[in-house]
């Protein structure tokens, strides 16, 4: 008797751990552009976004989402970014940041690429939070 009740408290008990597990992963997937953030840091030594962004060695990056590649003003792109005819979304982002020299190839951007999918999930959450002021989109 008293081990079948401590057996279905055991059982309750991992249940319960499982439910907690689950509730954790659904908050970190709720939180994809904070996590993206994070990943951003990859970018930030050539990139900037958000409130006053500038060119650095690389182009500002505000309104990324349905901008055509080599717009912005100022910056002084590769003939191979300004003639990809890519307009970054979240299709093409997530293809290029995988391996930006082989989707366009000639690119001045010195990065080899992020691999892990959900990664470049949560910096495209990032990202395309962005207007092209630099605002937070409502
Ligand atoms: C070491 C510097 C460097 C790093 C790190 C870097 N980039 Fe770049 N990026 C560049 C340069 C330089 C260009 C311009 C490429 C050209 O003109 O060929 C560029 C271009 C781009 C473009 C195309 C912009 C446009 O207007 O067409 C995007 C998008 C981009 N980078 C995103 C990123 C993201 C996201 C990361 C981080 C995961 C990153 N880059 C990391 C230097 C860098």
């Amino acid at each position: 008797m008293t081990g079948t009740r401590l057996a279905a408290a055991m059982i309750a008990a991992s249940a319960g751990a499982v439910m907690m597990q689950a509730a954790a992963v659904g908050s970190a997937q709720a939180q994809d552009a904070a996590k993206g953030k994070q990943v951003f840091n990859l970018c930030s030594p050539c990139h900037s976004i958000g409130p006053g962004a500038a060119n650095k060695v690389g182009p500002e990056l505000n309104g990324l989402d349905g901008r055509h590649s080599g717009t912005v003003p100022n910056y002084d792109y590769s003939d191979a970014n300004k003639k990809s005819g890519v307009v970054w979304g979240e299709a093409t982002f997530k293809q290029y940041i995988k391996s930006p020299s082989a989707m366009v190839p000639g690119t001045k951007m010195p990065f080899a690429g992020i691999k892990d999918q959900q990664k470049v999930d949560d910096l495209w959450a990032y990202l395309s939070q962005f207007d092209a002021n630099g605002n937070i989109k409502k």
